[in-house]
């Protein structure tokens, strides 16, 4: 450790740009990144996104050249997302399960262009399909049902599964739904589909501009407490990350990023496992709010909030970003 002034000074080495290269700790390259993509139907679509300036919504035909745009990048994954027409969206959220539904196209498209070289995440969660906005079914009283709601992400993880997904992403919080979605992978000959489980996902405030991207923001009466954790716990999120891993998750998630780096670190050094993050949707706005007013400069802001979660232990980072920061990242 550090000696005794002036001997030690800790600025030597930080004199000279060569040396600071030289004695960086952590480094963030494009591998490091995930790019969340919204898709829409049609053709030919650019829909921007009023709450996430920069995001925009793609027809499926749009969504393959953002994947190539990824590959030429050097990012390794996208996560899809599906803004669901209306009328498709019912109570039970049974669009879910529709082979042909927007998810399993576009899956389907991007790995028809780009087959393994790119490598596809996909949510598991009801809200994109359902009327009410919850990620699971709901009794009378609108509390989201445990069991019946695993019924249906087992068959939303086989349908986009079967369409092509690499990485079946619950981000639903139902207990004990990462055992029986891989149980039934392996049943159904997808022994090597990985499960990455958004294990530590909490009830956040951070999440309103997401919910616009895909539609269900309007739709959610309530909130999503009894499902999602509450910000004030992390003892509970190592018991959350410890039953998906028992379960069988190849990785887990926590999940909103920058406010909750404690966890992620608690979760590294606990488990040892890969480990991942989303800066959401609320934290992006918050960066693009910032450099609107003045307060800050995008290029720096991106590439110091991605290497702090690099720093605190993830493998890797769900960034709106993802992009921009990646040709930073390559000069
Ligand atoms: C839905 C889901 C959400 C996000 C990812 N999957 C929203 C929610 O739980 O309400 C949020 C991502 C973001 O804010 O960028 N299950």
């Amino acid at each position: 450790m550090s000696g005794t002034y002036p001997h030690t000074r800790l600025r030597r080495v930080r004199a000279t740009a060569w040396s600071r290269a030289m004695h960086r700790e952590t480094q963030l390259t494009p591998a490091d990144l995930i790019w969340p993509l919204f898709v829409t139907e049609g053709d030919a679509i650019e829909q921007p996104v009023s709450s996430l300036p920069g995001v925009s919504r793609w027809s499926v035909d749009q969504i393959v050249v953002r994947a190539k745009e990824a590959v030429d990048l050097g990012i390794p994954c996208l996560a899809l997302f599906p803004n669901t027409q209306p009328e498709r969206r019912s109570e039970d959220g049974k669009e879910a399960l529709n082979p042909d539904n927007l998810m399993c196209r576009a899956i389907r498209a991007i790995r028809d262009a780009l087959g393994d070289s790119i490598g596809l995440l996909t949510d598991v969660a009801l809200d994109p399909y359902t009327s009410h906005g919850q990620d699971g079914l709901i009794d009378e009283d609108g509390y989201v049902l445990n069991d019946q709601t695993v019924e249906m992400l087992v068959g939303q993880s086989l349908n986009q599964a079967a369409a092509g997904a690499d990485i079946i992403a619950p981000s639903d919080m139902m207990d004990g739904r990462i055992g029986a979605i891989r149980a039934a992978l392996e049943d159904e000959g997808h022994a090597n589909v990985q499960i990455m489980s958004y294990a530590a996902k909490y009830a956040s405030a951070f999440y309103g501009p997401f919910r616009d991207a895909v539609g269900s923001g309007g739709l959610l009466k309530g909130n999503k407490k009894t499902y999602q954790m509450d910000p004030a716990n992390a003892e509970e999120a190592l018991r959350e990350v410890e039953m998906d891993l028992a379960e069988g998750a190849d990785s887990v998630m926590v999940k909103p990023g920058l406010p909750y780096l404690d966890i992620v670190r608690r979760v590294k050094d606990t488990f040892e496992v890969p480990v991942f993050a989303y800066q959401v949707s609320g934290e992006y706005a918050m960066i693009e709010a910032a450099v609107a007013a003045g307060a800050g400069e995008r290029d720096a802001l991106v590439l110091e909030t991605l290497l702090a979660f690099k720093r605190a232990g993830c493998s890797g980072v769900l960034s709106y970003h993802a992009a921009h920061a990646a040709r930073l990242l390559n000069g």
